[in-house]
């Protein structure tokens, strides 16, 4: 065989190998089989090229041939890397539509609702939201409201007193009426503010007392306010927050801060009045107390009874929410049990 018959078949052999190659490690093998090797069909053709009469001739026809076989396996290693990522593509894929864990969207507590219910409410009517320290003086709890020390009135709130300061002046507050005090030593008439807030009795817990509970205080002074503004405004957001079968009812009361002085109370909603055991049987809900600001109070803030006239209001925010969505004893609201807080 000649050494140019040699150098065709080994072009060809070599060829065909890269191009039948089925995998990397196969090329690899025919690459060291044909080509790499000094054992290898080229190595020892190029040894064969000393023993040939025209060296040179051969030389250049085997470089030829080497460039040719190196061009297969090098596009033959093309072929097979790309073929080998397209499948790892698909093998490792991850499908980020196959969903995760279960994480559920949360929702604000249903006193935290009522309550921003209750400011957007009011807010609506034209009032403006105000605030006032939990930890409270005496003044502003107690006696700028009407309450002189030792009044027997002071007895229908248990207090919580608080070890800071003169004894018994500082405490945490009963009701969120001191924060009328505070405004209407902040700012002169006309006035139209709700406060909600939380307050604090010395109280045993039962299905409707809790020693943490929250209040919203409604207050408005201007001139002219009568009794019948008060009695519209209460009507108007029970409506607005239980609808128009929900009536408001007040009846007579006592509060050392108004004169006169009501306590309302509202349709039952579970048996819309009919009588049930929620409501005693009476069809009635109370609510709050509210009445006309007593004439003292408006004097220890400066402000002239004989000019101006106001009503207040005050009643329990956790109590609507118990009415609104049905909840029996007042413990499951402040237990953070999610399986309960779940359902509203
Ligand atoms: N602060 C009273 C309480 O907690 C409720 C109350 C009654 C508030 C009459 C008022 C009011 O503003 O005028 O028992």
């Amino acid at each position: 065989m000649t050494f140019v018959d040699d150098t065709r078949r080994f072009t060809d052999d070599a060829v065909g190998a890269a191009r039948g190659a089925a995998s990397l490690d196969d090329l690899e093998e025919q690459e060291r089989l044909h080509l790499k090797s000094k054992a290898s069909t080229h190595g020892l053709l190029k040894e064969r090229i000393k023993r040939e009469d025209d060296r040179a001739a051969a030389g250049r026809l085997l470089n030829e041939a080497r460039v040719e076989v190196e061009r297969a396996f090098a596009a033959r290693r093309d072929e097979l890397e790309r073929a080998a990522r397209a499948e790892s593509m698909v093998r490792d894929r991850i499908d980020l539509t196959v969903g995760g864990g279960e994480y559920r969207r949360g929702h604000l507590h249903p006193v935290t609702r009522i309550w921003r219910e209750l400011e957007d409410v009011f807010v609506g009517l034209g009032y403006k939201v105000a605030e006032g320290p939990e930890v409270e003086l005496d003044w502003y709890n107690f006696e700028a409201l009407n309450f002189p020390p030792g009044h027997p009135a002071r007895a229908m709130q248990d207090t919580l007193y608080v070890r800071l300061g003169e004894p018994e002046q500082v405490l945490l507050r009963t009701h969120t009426s001191p924060v009328q005090v505070r405004t209407m030593e902040a700012q002169k008439p006309p006035i139209y503010v709700v406060a909600p807030g939380r307050v604090f009795r010395r109280d045993t817990l039962d299905a409707r007392h809790s020693p943490v509970f929250h209040q919203i205080e409604g207050l408005a002074v201007d001139e002219g306010i009568t009794l019948g503004d008060l009695l519209g405004t209460i009507e108007a957001f029970i409506h607005a927050l239980f609808g128009p079968n929900i009536n408001a009812r007040f009846l007579p009361s006592f509060f050392p801060f108004t004169e006169p002085s009501v306590e309302f109370a509202m349709t039952c909603v579970f048996c819309e009045g009919a009588g049930c055991t929620v409501c005693s049987k009476t069809g009635w809900v109370e609510l709050g107390g509210a009445g006309m600001v007593d004439p003292a109070v408006f004097e220890a803030v400066d402000i002239d009874p004989e000019r101006y006239s106001g009503f207040a209001f005050g009643f329990g925010i956790d109590r609507v929410a118990q009415l609104l969505y049905g909840i029996d004893h007042v413990k499951n609201v402040w237990d953070g049990d999610v399986r309960f807080l779940r359902q509203f």
